[in-house]
């Protein structure tokens, strides 16, 4: 039999999104109200580490529900990768009483919540935070939305610009090892093709297909996420341009104005739902597991599934983009 939760820590961790702030929120209030203490570690991983806790009230969360980036800071922290830097955080666990965590990050975030687990028997629960969508186990993370709108408005404007100039633009979306913001993004902003890292597809077959369509429009866009296997927008504009010389191509690499600003209602729901059922789940005993959505139902996945499986891309928005697209 384990012992009760009596306080728990909440930290961020990985990349930051839109919405952790609404999870930390709903995490600190939920306990609250279960008469468990929460405080904050501050910086991921390395919080633990380095011992940089605080505790955190009810009050202490008020006016972040609507703030992006994450009160907690965040980090990708190198130390915690080691064993001796998670005795160490465990360390930091005990002197602090903590008896249980939530995690708000992404796969490398519940990667190293599962070992703590196995070495130490920490009980974590997970938040699914990350603006790429990449957890298997949630229809939506934390961050994705308001990542996606942010995207689809830049390309919006982009378009205008390109259509004035008959232009060929190749944009570049965040997502290093996925291509959800990419895909999504392009359906949403009418773009002609989307390259994304899980496909392979060939630079001859986008000529291709833009040639076929751009007889009939003024421009064109296409949609790369940052990690395809045939590089980045620059280098994806330089291979169409060696093929086909007649295009005017420009190309816009949106970054991390992705990963920042007000995040949208249904972040806010997403990480205000997730929030408070890590915590019951917690007090209930479970642990070592993550707290996603799943057809609009809150639901609980071991990490080891979380993090053993590849969430697959949505392959009928392929299908509906080529459509649209002529
Ligand atoms: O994991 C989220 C993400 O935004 C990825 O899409 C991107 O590749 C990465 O983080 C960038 O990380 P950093 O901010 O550390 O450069």
């Amino acid at each position: 039999m384990s012992t009760p939760i009596e306080r728990i820590g909440v930290f961020t961790s990985g990349g930051d999104g839109p919405g952790m702030n609404a999870a930390i929120r709903a995490v600190v209030r939920t306990a609250a109200l279960n008469g468990v203490e929460v405080v904050g570690i501050l910086g991921g991983y390395d919080g633990l580490v380095n011992d940089r806790v605080r505790a955190l009230g009810p009050r202490d969360v008020s006016n972040i529900v609507q703030r992006g980036g994450t009160i907690l800071r965040t980090a990708r922290s190198e130390a915690f990768r080691t064993r001796e830097g998670r005795a160490t955080a465990h360390a930091t666990l005990q002197r602090h009483g903590i008896d249980g965590l939530v995690a708000i990050g992404g796969d490398g975030t519940f990667t190293g919540a599962h070992i703590l687990f196995e070495e130490f028997g920490t009980r974590v629960i997970g938040l699914p935070g990350t603006i790429d969508n990449d957890l298997y186990g949630t229809d939506r993370t934390i961050g994705f939305d308001t990542a996606l709108n942010t995207a689809v408005e830049a390309i919006d404007r982009i378009r205008d610009t390109a259509s004035s100039h008959d232009r060929l633009f190749v944009v570049e979306v965040m997502g290093r090892n996925t291509g959800h913001i990419a895909l999504q993004c392009a359906v949403a902003a009418g773009a002609e093709y989307v390259l994304v890292p899980e496909v392979a597809q060939s630079i001859e077959a986008l000529v291709v297909a833009l040639s076929e369509a751009s007889g009939m429009k003024s421009s064109s866009i296409v949609v790369v996420a940052e990690g395809d296997e045939e590089g980045g927008a620059f280098q994806i504009a330089r291979k169409v341009k060696e093929r086909s010389p007649g295009y005017d191509i420009r190309v816009s690499v949106l970054g991390h104005i992705q990963r920042g600003g007000t995040p949208s209602v249904n972040d806010r729901i997403l990480a205000s739902r997730t929030g408070v059922a890590a915590v019951e789940h917690l007090l209930q005993g479970d642990h070592d597991a993550m707290v996603g959505l799943v057809n609009e139902n809150v639901v609980l996945t071991p990490f080891a599934d979380a993090i053993g499986n590849q969430k697959a891309l949505p392959q009928e928005l392929f299908h509906v983009l080529t459509v649209l697209a002529t």
